[in-house]
């Protein structure tokens, strides 16, 4: 994938970042100010501050401290808090599972495309009316194409790292992990990564006119890859490496974009 110039013909906007599993603090932020928002939908907890004396809100998807597992996260009042904020564009960090098996622990894709394999989540803001919205592309491609340009440059100063400009991102209900069935089954679908996460965040962001692109760590082969049960305990330490190489990525994102520091 070839690097872009950054978005010089598109207006700045607050962007956020929402963290997930392994990223639910942003160490690097300034001046930080917590809050809670109150929303419709109920509150939600996040954090205006500085990045590369940028403005920017995080908002950990799991709360702070991480309580809510990925089925009971309240996405209507995370998006809903964001949007009143003025929030225009969203960066969503996810750890997932490969289902791909070509993709080694560590690897960081970014999808371009959802299956849904969710149930029972609150999904719309849209209840009580009849409104539909096209959701062909999920992932905003001109926020794709911007992201993708500072892992780019990071993959440039780390030949090691593994990244992936796009891939399906099949999202489950959980919190348990999935069987070697579903992973085979998953597989057939034409997914590349299994996660918790992704759905209805993704939709409620579009409904809100919202902007969103994702980045995902990949922390564990999906089950069954290996012929054996998911290492949960050798997850960690994947995590914090691929989490760190993901915040290295938003810094040059940031400073890109709003042309801060040197060159990058
Ligand atoms: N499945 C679903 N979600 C996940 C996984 C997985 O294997 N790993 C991290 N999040």
């Amino acid at each position: 994938m070839s690097c872009s110039d950054g978005p010089a013909d598109r207006a700045p906007q607050l962007l956020a970042i929402i963290g997930g599993t392994g990223f639910g603090e942003y160490a690097g932020l300034t001046n930080i100010t917590p809050a809670i928002v109150d929303t419709p939908y109920g509150t939600a907890y996040l954090e205006r501050g500085l990045l590369h004396q940028v403005p920017l809100v995080f908002l950990p998807r799991h709360g702070q401290p991480a309580s809510f597992p990925p089925h009971r996260v309240n996405y209507r009042a995370n998006i809903a808090a964001l949007t009143q904020l003025g929030v225009s564009q969203i960066l969503a960090i996810t750890a997932v599972g490969s289902v791909d098996t070509q993709l080694p622990a560590g690897a960081i894709v970014m999808p371009d495309q959802v299956i849904d394999y969710t149930h029972g989540r609150a999904q719309t803001f849209y209840d009580d009316e009849i409104h539909h919205i096209d959701f062909t592309y999920p992932y905003t491609p001109a926020l794709r194409t911007e992201l993708a340009a500072a892992v780019v440059t990071l993959c440039e100063r780390d030949p090691l790292m593994v990244f992936r400009p796009r891939g399906v991102y099949g999202c489950t209900q959980g919190p348990r992990l999935e069987t070697a069935a579903e992973i085979s089954r998953m597989a057939r679908d034409g997914c590349t990564i299994v996660g918790m996460t992704a759905m209805p965040e993704a939709t409620l962001a579009r409904e809100k006119g919202v902007e969103y692109a994702g980045l995902s760590v990949v922390v564990n082969a999906g089950a069954g890859i290996n012929d054996q049960a998911v290492d949960l305990d050798g997850i960690t330490a994947v995590m914090v490496e691929g989490m760190g190489r993901i915040r290295q990525a938003l810094s040059i994102f940031v400073e890109r974009r709003y042309q801060v520091g040197g060159p990058v």
